[in-house]
């Protein structure tokens, strides 16, 4: 299968220096919201985590209430959908993995939290993912065949979709992204490439929210270092100066 490639200019919270763009962090919250829920959960992250990407506790707990989470009825005490409060974590979108699979050609989608971990180079995985999908008649190697002409006995089956930057080449999810499947509040261009790139960097804070302060934090120690390093230096000169 193929490497994961970068976007065009490449992540904001890319690099030493890197910072997180918050407008691009709510648009991609916007995307698995609206494209990405339907089929896949976001068990580690809770409504009040919402809160670093920018919004007040007050949008957090409007925001929490749009989604329905699974609750009891306090008077029957039957279970029922209740919305969410700004403590809860995201619900799962199918009863049980029974349900999943029967939705999906026996395919769990997988909770998403820490896909960009999960995943070898995970950001770049999951855009080239979502803007991978490419037609298996048509598609050419890296040694320029087609892979249909190298490889005839290659078959992309029946509700399956080919994908070469999926390790099996073939997987049960249809390209997700549309393009206009989301309007965006900030008046963002909603490309597929736009919205596959938000959404991935959304799935980068998810799966490390604290990956722009540890860069930071890095800064800090190398400066630390560098200051105890000349100290060092000085205590040496003046501690060795009497011995000739
Ligand atoms: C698999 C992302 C929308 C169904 C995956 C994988 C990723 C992903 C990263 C995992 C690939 C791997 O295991 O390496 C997304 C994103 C979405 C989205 C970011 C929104 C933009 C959807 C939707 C559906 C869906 C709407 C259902 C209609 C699935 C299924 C799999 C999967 C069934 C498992 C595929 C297999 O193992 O063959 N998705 N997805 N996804 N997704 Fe999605």
């Amino acid at each position: 299968h193929l490497e994961a490639r970068a976007p065009e200019g490449g992540f904001a919270f890319e690099g030493p220096l890197g910072r997180w763009d918050v407008a691009q962090l709510q648009r991609g919250y916007q995307v698995y919201k609206e494209v990405c829920s339907a089929c896949h959960s976001l068990n580690h992250v809770a409504f009040r985590d919402l809160a670093q990407l920018g919004y007040s506790e007050a949008q957090v707990k409007a925001e929490a209430l749009t989604w329905n989470v699974p609750g009891v009825d306090p008077t029957t005490g039957e279970a029922v959908m209740r919305p969410a409060l700004a403590t809860d974590y995201f619900p799962r979108p199918y009863a049980n993995d029974i349900a999943a699979r029967a939705a999906n050609r026996n395919a769990i989608p997988p909770d998403l939290s820490l896909m960009t971990k999960a995943r070898h180079n995970g950001t770049h995985y999951v855009y080239s993912l979502l803007t991978g999908y490419r037609d298996p008649a048509t598609f050419a190697l890296a040694s320029g065949e087609r892979l249909a002409a190298e490889f005839p006995e290659f078959e992309t089956t029946d509700g399956l979709h080919f994908n070469p930057y999926f390790p099996n080449l073939n997987l049960a999810m249809a390209a997700p992204i549309t393009a206009n499947a989301v309007t965006y509040a900030d008046g963002t261009e909603a490309s597929v490439d736009q919205m596959s790139q938000d959404v991935a960097a959304f799935l980068t804070w998810t799966a490390e929210p604290t990956l722009v302060k540890r860069k930071q934090t890095g800064w800090w120690i190398m400066l630390f270092t560098l200051f105890v390093t000349v100290l060092a230096w000085f205590a040496k000169n003046q501690l060795w100066a009497p011995v000739k």
